[in-house]
């Protein structure tokens, strides 16, 4: 049980944010949520949300120092909220490519330095990174996302040794194709059979797991895949 407990969820509106924040409530924790729709929890007692706009970077970085302030104790922080682009690179306009960069890369740096002190003083806390296969490998379209997923992924790495000492544990999770909403304007989205995606609330579970995880230990990173790789395209 997370009784007690208070986790910032960065985009808990939909997919696997709001199925990371379901598992939280659940469980007993408190959790606040930011994202731009608000989105409605059957426990909503212990669920605050915050309508913040990541990609505005100051303007986050300055309303997250004041939800903190608020809280004071902060347990966790599950860094998830993103949206997806494939295409070829020169399909991207210089202001569409800094753009994806500041919501699905800066952002996770910027909110993880406002919350890092907090966590620190409290000499205990998680940081989970939901990254991606992409972050594994890149792939043909995916050089801004994969860009966005190894640059997490090393991120992630640097911090975990830098508050090793603090008894901070920092995670990246890695899933495959998830059946949630990111695929609606994408042009394909994962089979729809058994074996074929993987569900949110098993992303939920996982990030439940690392929570739980014995002391003194790490989890680095977890890499999870649907079992057959189907990619169904829209006509
Ligand atoms: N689905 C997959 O196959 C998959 C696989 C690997 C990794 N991931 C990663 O998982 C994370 C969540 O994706 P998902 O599949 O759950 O997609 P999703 O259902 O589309 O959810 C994305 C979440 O991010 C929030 N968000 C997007 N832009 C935002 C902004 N500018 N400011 C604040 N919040 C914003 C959305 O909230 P609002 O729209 O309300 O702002 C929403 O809550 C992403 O980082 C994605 O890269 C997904």
């Amino acid at each position: 049980m997370l009784k007690n407990k208070t986790y910032l969820v960065t985009g808990s509106s939909s997919g696997i944010g709001k199925s990371v924040s379901e598992i939280l409530l659940n469980n007993g924790a408190k959790v606040i949520g930011i994202s731009r729709k608000k989105t409605l929890f059957k426990k909503t007692k212990n669920y605050f949300h915050y309508e913040i706009d990541l990609s505005d970077l100051e303007k986050s970085y300055n309303e997250v120092l004041k939800i903190l302030l608020k809280y004071n104790k902060i347990d966790g922080f599950v860094s998830n909220a993103g949206n997806g682009v494939f295409k070829s690179l020169e399909n991207f306009s210089p202001y569409q490519i800094n753009q994806f960069i500041k919501l699905n890369l800066t952002s996770h740096i910027i909110i993880t330095r406002a919350i890092l002190p907090y966590l620190k003083k409290n000499k205990t806390g998680n940081i989970i990174f939901i990254g991606s296969e992409s972050a594994l490998k890149g792939k043909k379209y995916g050089s801004l996302y994969s860009s966005c997923k190894f640059g997490l992924r090393g991120f992630s790495q640097s911090i975990r040794e830098e508050c090793a000492n603090n008894n901070i544990k920092v995670t990246i999770v890695n899933p495959g194709m998830v059946k949630t909403p990111f695929f609606k304007k994408l042009g394909f989205s994962p089979g729809k059979s058994f074996g074929e995606f993987i569900e949110s609330s098993e992303v939920g579970k996982i990030v439940l797991y690392i929570l739980n995880f014995g002391d003194g230990m790490v989890l680095d990173e977890i890499n999870l895949s649907p079992l057959k790789k189907v990619i169904k395209f829209d006509k």
